[in-house]
């Protein structure tokens, strides 16, 4: 059994509600329920967190070392495109994470084609909709389960 972290930066809380015609019709605690079951299936366990505070975000990744944390799932939302802060914690703690997306930010606004995490990142996952967390995280239990790309 590992732990998954799943990590969800601002206005994720909104998710439902917010451009559903870019972001989809799920909320996040439709996305944190579909997850959960998910890992269930493959005998590992979510740790599931959101903030809209760019230090809370850094909090939560230093934590994952006292967590027991085996890979983390980001999706740092607009910190994505600038968050030096959230880039340093990650290096800082050195475990393995998976970089995703609901949309796919490649396809919009040129802002949102620079990450800050895209080339410390074990793979980026984006354009999938709610569908985009399933797919990281079978990702994520793949590296778990399989450490080597061999
Ligand atoms: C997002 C894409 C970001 O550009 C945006 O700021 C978000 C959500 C996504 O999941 O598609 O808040 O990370």
């Amino acid at each position: 059994m590992a732990v998954i972290s799943v990590i969800n930066g601002p206005n994720l809380n909104m998710l439902g509600t917010r451009e559903p015609g870019i972001y989809g019709a799920q909320t996040l605690a439709d996305i944190e329920t579909s997850l959960r079951k998910l890992a269930k299936q493959h005998g590992h366990d979510i740790l599931f967190y959101q903030s809209n505070a760019e230090h809370d975000l850094v909090n939560q990744v230093q934590q994952s070392q006292q967590n027991d944390v085996a890979c983390i799932l980001l999706n740092p939302a607009a910190f994505t495109h600038t968050s030096v802060a959230l880039r340093d914690a990650l290096l800082a703690v050195a475990l393995p994470f998976i970089e995703l997306h609901l949309s796919n930010v490649h396809a919009r606004e040129a802002f949102r084609q620079h990450s800050y995490f895209s080339d410390i990142a074990q793979g980026v996952i984006c354009g999938f909709g709610p569908k985009s967390y399933e797919l990281a995280l079978l990702a994520a239990i793949s590296l778990i389960e399989q450490p080597s790309r061999d």
